[in-house]
Protein backbone atom coordinates (compact mmCIF):
# COMPACT_ATOMS: atom_id res chain seq x y z
CA UNK A 1 0.00 0.00 0.00
CA UNK A 2 1.46 3.53 -0.76
CA UNK A 3 1.33 5.31 2.26
CA UNK A 4 -0.16 8.98 2.27
CA UNK A 5 1.62 12.39 2.71
CA UNK A 6 -0.04 12.48 6.09
CA UNK A 7 1.18 9.45 7.40
CA UNK A 8 4.70 10.07 5.54
CA UNK A 9 4.60 13.27 8.11
CA UNK A 10 3.96 11.32 11.22
CA UNK A 11 7.06 9.25 10.32
CA UNK A 12 9.62 12.28 9.10
CA UNK A 13 10.91 12.65 12.42
CA UNK A 14 11.96 9.27 13.09
CA UNK A 15 13.34 8.82 9.71
CA UNK A 16 14.52 11.66 8.63
CA UNK A 17 12.72 11.86 5.45
CA UNK A 18 9.55 11.05 3.85
CA UNK A 19 8.61 7.41 4.07
CA UNK A 20 6.98 6.76 1.08
CA UNK A 21 6.84 4.33 -1.41
CA UNK A 22 8.08 5.30 -5.06
CA UNK A 23 6.16 4.16 -8.22
CA UNK A 24 9.34 1.97 -9.84
CA UNK A 25 7.94 3.00 -13.08
CA UNK A 26 7.84 6.23 -12.80
CA UNK A 27 10.92 7.92 -14.74
CA UNK A 28 12.69 9.98 -11.89
CA UNK A 29 14.85 11.84 -13.84
CA UNK A 30 12.56 13.47 -16.19
CA UNK A 31 10.05 13.94 -12.77
CA UNK A 32 13.08 15.48 -10.88
CA UNK A 33 13.99 17.52 -13.87
CA UNK A 34 10.08 18.62 -13.95
CA UNK A 35 10.11 19.50 -10.56
CA UNK A 36 13.34 21.61 -10.43
CA UNK A 37 11.41 23.73 -13.32
CA UNK A 38 8.09 24.12 -11.85
CA UNK A 39 9.58 24.99 -8.23
CA UNK A 40 12.45 27.02 -9.63
CA UNK A 41 14.81 24.95 -7.27
CA UNK A 42 18.59 24.26 -8.05
CA UNK A 43 20.00 21.01 -7.14
CA UNK A 44 23.35 21.17 -5.38
CA UNK A 45 25.69 17.52 -4.94
CA UNK A 46 28.60 16.92 -3.37
CA UNK A 47 30.93 14.45 -5.56
CA UNK A 48 30.10 11.77 -3.02
CA UNK A 49 26.52 11.42 -3.87
CA UNK A 50 25.61 8.42 -5.92
CA UNK A 51 26.40 8.68 -9.54
CA UNK A 52 22.74 9.11 -10.39
CA UNK A 53 22.07 12.16 -8.31
CA UNK A 54 25.44 13.62 -9.37
CA UNK A 55 23.93 13.49 -13.28
CA UNK A 56 21.03 14.94 -12.50
CA UNK A 57 22.45 18.22 -10.29
CA UNK A 58 22.59 21.93 -11.65
CA UNK A 59 25.45 22.02 -10.31
CA UNK A 60 28.48 19.04 -8.47
CA UNK A 61 31.22 20.10 -6.71
CA UNK A 62 33.22 20.15 -3.68
CA UNK A 63 32.38 22.11 -0.12
CA UNK A 64 34.15 25.47 -1.47
CA UNK A 65 32.35 25.24 -4.84
CA UNK A 66 28.69 24.35 -3.28
CA UNK A 67 28.99 26.58 -0.70
CA UNK A 68 30.00 29.11 -3.59
CA UNK A 69 27.39 27.87 -5.77
CA UNK A 70 24.44 28.31 -2.45
CA UNK A 71 25.93 31.94 -1.79
CA UNK A 72 25.20 32.86 -5.87
CA UNK A 73 22.38 31.14 -6.58
CA UNK A 74 19.32 32.71 -7.58
CA UNK A 75 17.19 29.96 -7.52
CA UNK A 76 14.03 29.84 -4.99
CA UNK A 77 14.62 26.61 -3.56
CA UNK A 78 17.79 25.00 -2.82
CA UNK A 79 17.66 20.71 -2.68
CA UNK A 80 20.91 19.82 -1.11
CA UNK A 81 22.20 16.44 -1.93
CA UNK A 82 24.69 16.23 0.62
CA UNK A 83 25.25 16.09 3.95
CA UNK A 84 23.38 18.15 7.41
CA UNK A 85 26.41 20.69 7.44
CA UNK A 86 26.53 21.59 3.94
CA UNK A 87 22.23 21.61 3.76
CA UNK A 88 23.35 24.27 7.42
CA UNK A 89 25.66 26.09 5.30
CA UNK A 90 23.44 26.80 2.10
CA UNK A 91 20.66 27.95 4.67
CA UNK A 92 23.24 30.44 6.74
CA UNK A 93 23.77 32.41 3.21
CA UNK A 94 19.92 31.91 2.04
CA UNK A 95 18.10 32.59 5.23
CA UNK A 96 14.56 33.45 3.32
CA UNK A 97 15.11 30.78 1.34
CA UNK A 98 13.81 26.98 1.40
CA UNK A 99 16.80 24.43 1.90
CA UNK A 100 16.01 20.82 1.43
CA UNK A 101 17.97 17.81 2.62
CA UNK A 102 16.82 14.50 1.21
CA UNK A 103 17.59 12.63 4.20
CA UNK A 104 17.55 15.10 7.34
CA UNK A 105 20.25 12.46 9.11
CA UNK A 106 22.45 12.29 6.52
CA UNK A 107 24.98 13.99 8.74
CA UNK A 108 28.64 13.37 9.64
CA UNK A 109 31.23 11.91 11.81
CA UNK A 110 33.75 14.53 11.69
CA UNK A 111 30.81 17.25 12.28
CA UNK A 112 29.93 14.81 15.46
CA UNK A 113 33.24 15.32 16.95
CA UNK A 114 32.58 18.22 17.96
CA UNK A 115 29.54 18.74 19.91
CA UNK A 116 28.87 22.32 20.33
CA UNK A 117 28.81 22.58 24.39
CA UNK A 118 32.28 20.33 24.46
CA UNK A 119 33.80 22.86 21.97
CA UNK A 120 33.05 25.73 23.77
CA UNK A 121 34.98 24.40 26.74
CA UNK A 122 38.01 23.99 24.65
CA UNK A 123 37.57 27.73 22.78
CA UNK A 124 37.77 28.77 26.67
CA UNK A 125 41.03 27.13 27.71
CA UNK A 126 42.85 29.44 24.85
CA UNK A 127 41.90 33.03 25.01
CA UNK A 128 43.30 35.05 22.24
CA UNK A 129 43.10 31.92 20.03
CA UNK A 130 41.82 33.07 16.64
CA UNK A 131 39.02 29.70 15.65
CA UNK A 132 39.74 28.59 11.85
CA UNK A 133 37.17 25.56 11.75
CA UNK A 134 36.85 23.19 8.79
CA UNK A 135 33.36 23.80 7.16
CA UNK A 136 32.55 19.77 8.32
CA UNK A 137 31.34 21.32 11.60
CA UNK A 138 27.43 22.22 12.78
CA UNK A 139 26.59 25.66 12.66
CA UNK A 140 27.06 26.07 16.48
CA UNK A 141 30.73 25.56 16.15
CA UNK A 142 30.76 27.85 13.23
CA UNK A 143 28.91 30.17 15.33
CA UNK A 144 31.59 30.18 17.82
CA UNK A 145 34.63 30.52 15.04
CA UNK A 146 35.96 33.57 13.38
CA UNK A 147 36.88 31.93 9.96
CA UNK A 148 35.49 28.56 8.28
CA UNK A 149 38.08 26.71 5.42
CA UNK A 150 37.94 23.89 3.37
CA UNK A 151 40.27 21.69 2.16
CA UNK A 152 40.72 23.51 -0.75
CA UNK A 153 41.28 27.15 0.72
CA UNK A 154 42.56 26.11 4.11
CA UNK A 155 46.28 26.62 3.56
CA UNK A 156 45.32 30.26 2.03
CA UNK A 157 43.23 30.79 4.96
CA UNK A 158 46.25 30.45 7.58
CA UNK A 159 48.14 31.85 5.70
CA UNK A 160 46.17 35.40 5.35
CA UNK A 161 46.73 35.18 9.12
CA UNK A 162 49.73 37.10 11.03
CA UNK A 163 52.86 34.75 11.21
CA UNK A 164 52.10 35.18 15.24
CA UNK A 165 48.66 34.67 15.12
CA UNK A 166 47.40 32.30 17.85
CA UNK A 167 45.05 29.62 15.86
CA UNK A 168 42.66 26.78 17.15
CA UNK A 169 42.02 24.42 13.97
CA UNK A 170 38.89 22.07 14.43
CA UNK A 171 37.31 20.12 14.31
CA UNK A 172 39.73 17.25 12.05
CA UNK A 173 42.89 16.72 13.37
CA UNK A 174 44.67 14.51 10.38
CA UNK A 175 43.73 17.94 8.03
CA UNK A 176 44.96 19.86 11.22
CA UNK A 177 48.20 18.07 11.12
CA UNK A 178 48.39 18.19 7.22
CA UNK A 179 48.33 22.18 7.10
CA UNK A 180 50.85 22.56 10.39
CA UNK A 181 52.90 20.59 7.99
CA UNK A 182 52.28 22.69 5.17
CA UNK A 183 51.88 26.00 6.71
CA UNK A 184 54.50 25.60 9.66
CA UNK A 185 51.97 27.32 11.71
CA UNK A 186 51.64 25.65 15.48
CA UNK A 187 48.50 25.40 15.49
CA UNK A 188 46.39 24.14 18.57
CA UNK A 189 44.36 20.44 16.83
CA UNK A 190 41.15 19.82 18.01
CA UNK A 191 41.07 15.45 18.01
CA UNK A 192 38.07 14.74 15.34
CA UNK A 193 38.20 12.77 12.61
CA UNK A 194 36.66 11.65 9.62
CA UNK A 195 34.92 7.99 10.03
CA UNK A 196 35.83 7.18 5.85
CA UNK A 197 39.17 8.60 5.53
CA UNK A 198 40.98 7.62 8.91
CA UNK A 199 40.04 3.74 7.88
CA UNK A 200 42.26 3.39 4.65
CA UNK A 201 44.89 0.52 5.19
CA UNK A 202 48.36 2.11 4.72
CA UNK A 203 49.65 -1.75 4.36
CA UNK A 204 46.70 -2.42 1.72
CA UNK A 205 47.50 0.76 -0.63
CA UNK A 206 51.20 -0.27 -0.45
CA UNK A 207 50.52 -3.55 -1.63
CA UNK A 208 48.18 -2.32 -4.64
CA UNK A 209 50.47 -0.02 -5.63
CA UNK A 210 52.72 -2.71 -6.02
CA UNK A 211 50.88 -4.56 -8.19
CA UNK A 212 50.28 -1.24 -9.83
CA UNK A 213 53.68 0.51 -10.02
CA UNK A 214 52.81 2.85 -12.74
CA UNK A 215 49.41 3.92 -10.36
CA UNK A 216 49.32 7.26 -8.99
CA UNK A 217 48.65 7.76 -5.17
CA UNK A 218 46.27 10.19 -4.87
CA UNK A 219 44.75 11.13 -1.34
CA UNK A 220 42.22 13.52 0.72
CA UNK A 221 43.94 15.64 3.11
CA UNK A 222 41.49 13.70 6.12
CA UNK A 223 43.42 10.61 5.68
CA UNK A 224 45.91 10.70 8.09
CA UNK A 225 49.74 11.05 7.96
CA UNK A 226 50.98 7.71 6.98
CA UNK A 227 48.78 7.56 4.14
CA UNK A 228 49.36 11.07 3.09
CA UNK A 229 53.06 10.30 3.06
CA UNK A 230 52.82 7.92 0.31
CA UNK A 231 50.75 9.59 -1.82
CA UNK A 232 52.11 11.56 -5.00
CA UNK A 233 49.30 14.36 -5.03
CA UNK A 234 46.76 15.40 -2.01
CA UNK A 235 43.78 17.36 -2.39
CA UNK A 236 40.30 18.52 -1.86
CA UNK A 237 37.92 16.69 -3.90
CA UNK A 238 37.58 19.09 -6.46
CA UNK A 239 41.73 18.89 -6.13
CA UNK A 240 41.68 15.24 -6.92
CA UNK A 241 39.70 15.52 -9.81
CA UNK A 242 41.75 18.42 -11.49
CA UNK A 243 44.71 16.49 -11.05
CA UNK A 244 43.68 13.12 -12.08
CA UNK A 245 42.00 15.35 -15.90
CA UNK A 246 45.23 17.50 -15.98
CA UNK A 247 48.39 14.67 -15.34
CA UNK A 248 49.43 12.37 -17.75
CA UNK A 249 49.57 9.35 -15.84
CA UNK A 250 46.84 6.70 -16.81
CA UNK A 251 45.86 5.16 -13.75
CA UNK A 252 45.28 6.33 -10.12
CA UNK A 253 44.91 4.86 -6.77
CA UNK A 254 42.33 7.43 -5.06
CA UNK A 255 42.49 7.16 -1.49
CA UNK A 256 38.87 9.11 -0.86
CA UNK A 257 35.10 8.66 -1.04
CA UNK A 258 34.27 6.27 -4.25
CA UNK A 259 31.51 8.91 -5.27
CA UNK A 260 34.25 10.79 -6.93
CA UNK A 261 35.91 8.55 -9.22
CA UNK A 262 31.74 9.11 -11.27
CA UNK A 263 33.10 12.35 -11.95
CA UNK A 264 37.06 10.73 -12.36
CA UNK A 265 35.67 8.54 -15.10
CA UNK A 266 33.54 11.49 -16.81
CA UNK A 267 36.80 13.66 -17.08
CA UNK A 268 38.88 11.32 -17.99
CA UNK A 269 37.70 8.76 -20.24
CA UNK A 270 39.84 5.86 -20.73
CA UNK A 271 41.84 6.50 -17.55
CA UNK A 272 41.65 3.96 -14.49
CA UNK A 273 40.79 4.81 -11.07
CA UNK A 274 41.27 2.53 -8.52
CA UNK A 275 39.53 2.78 -4.99
CA UNK A 276 42.18 2.50 -2.13
CA UNK A 277 41.06 -0.26 0.13
CA UNK A 278 39.83 -0.02 3.56
CA UNK A 279 41.16 -1.34 6.89
CA UNK A 280 38.41 -4.00 6.74
CA UNK A 281 36.60 -6.43 4.53
CA UNK A 282 33.05 -3.46 4.46
CA UNK A 283 32.65 -1.01 2.14
CA UNK A 284 33.58 1.59 4.61
CA UNK A 285 35.52 4.07 1.34
CA UNK A 286 31.47 4.55 1.41
CA UNK A 287 30.31 7.42 3.69
CA UNK A 288 27.49 5.84 5.22
CA UNK A 289 26.11 9.20 5.72
CA UNK A 290 26.32 10.98 1.81
CA UNK A 291 25.09 7.20 0.58
CA UNK A 292 21.39 8.01 2.80
CA UNK A 293 20.44 10.44 0.16
CA UNK A 294 19.13 8.27 -2.88
CA UNK A 295 17.19 9.24 -5.77
CA UNK A 296 13.82 8.16 -4.63
CA UNK A 297 14.31 10.63 -1.52
CA UNK A 298 15.49 13.33 -3.36
CA UNK A 299 12.38 12.84 -6.02
CA UNK A 300 10.07 12.96 -3.22
CA UNK A 301 11.66 15.81 -1.24
CA UNK A 302 11.10 17.95 -4.28
CA UNK A 303 8.14 16.91 -4.83
CA UNK A 304 6.61 17.53 -1.28
CA UNK A 305 8.96 20.28 -0.07
CA UNK A 306 10.21 18.40 2.80
CA UNK A 307 12.04 17.71 4.91
CA UNK A 308 13.19 21.17 5.00
CA UNK A 309 15.77 22.29 7.02
CA UNK A 310 15.37 24.64 9.47
CA UNK A 311 17.88 26.86 12.07
CA UNK A 312 17.36 29.59 14.48
CA UNK A 313 17.97 33.02 13.13
CA UNK A 314 20.30 34.38 15.97
CA UNK A 315 22.62 31.27 15.15
CA UNK A 316 22.48 31.52 11.47
CA UNK A 317 23.68 35.46 11.86
CA UNK A 318 26.28 34.52 14.00
CA UNK A 319 27.37 31.29 11.52
CA UNK A 320 27.40 33.66 8.80
CA UNK A 321 30.19 36.06 9.34
CA UNK A 322 32.93 33.47 9.68
CA UNK A 323 31.30 31.87 6.27
CA UNK A 324 31.32 35.45 4.79
CA UNK A 325 34.97 35.66 5.99
CA UNK A 326 36.23 32.70 4.12
CA UNK A 327 34.22 33.43 0.64
CA UNK A 328 36.01 37.10 0.94
CA UNK A 329 39.36 35.63 1.74
CA UNK A 330 39.28 32.47 -0.79
CA UNK A 331 38.17 35.13 -3.58
CA UNK A 332 40.96 36.77 -3.77
P1 LIG B 1 35.79 18.41 0.04
O1 LIG B 1 34.66 18.12 -0.89
O2 LIG B 1 35.82 19.83 0.43
O3 LIG B 1 37.08 17.93 -0.51
O4 LIG B 1 35.50 17.60 1.38
C1 LIG B 1 35.36 16.25 1.44
C2 LIG B 1 34.44 15.80 2.50
O5 LIG B 1 34.75 15.03 3.34
C3 LIG B 1 33.11 16.31 2.47
O6 LIG B 1 32.42 15.77 3.51
FE1 LIG C 1 31.79 13.50 7.05
FE2 LIG C 1 33.76 11.91 6.29
FE3 LIG C 1 31.33 11.52 5.32
FE4 LIG C 1 32.75 13.69 4.56
S1 LIG C 1 33.22 11.56 4.14
S2 LIG C 1 30.59 13.63 5.19
S3 LIG C 1 33.87 14.14 6.45
S4 LIG C 1 31.93 11.32 7.48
Amino acid sequence: MIRSIESAELNLDKNGYLDLEVDPKLDLFGEIARLKEEKRAVILAHYYQDPDIQDVADFTGDSLGLARQAAATGAEMIVFAGVHFMAETAKILNPGKKVLLPDLHAGCSLADSAPAAAFREFRERYPGYTVISYINCSAEVKAMSDIICTSSNAKKIIESLPPDEKIIFAPDKNLGAYLIRQTGRDMVLWNGSCMVHEIFSLEKITRLKARHPEAKVIAHPECEQAVLQVSDFIGSTTGLLNFTRDDPSRSYIVVTETGILHQMEKCSPGKTFIPAPPDNLCACNDCPHMKLNTLEKLYLCMKYEKPELVLEPGLMEAALKPIQRMLEISAS
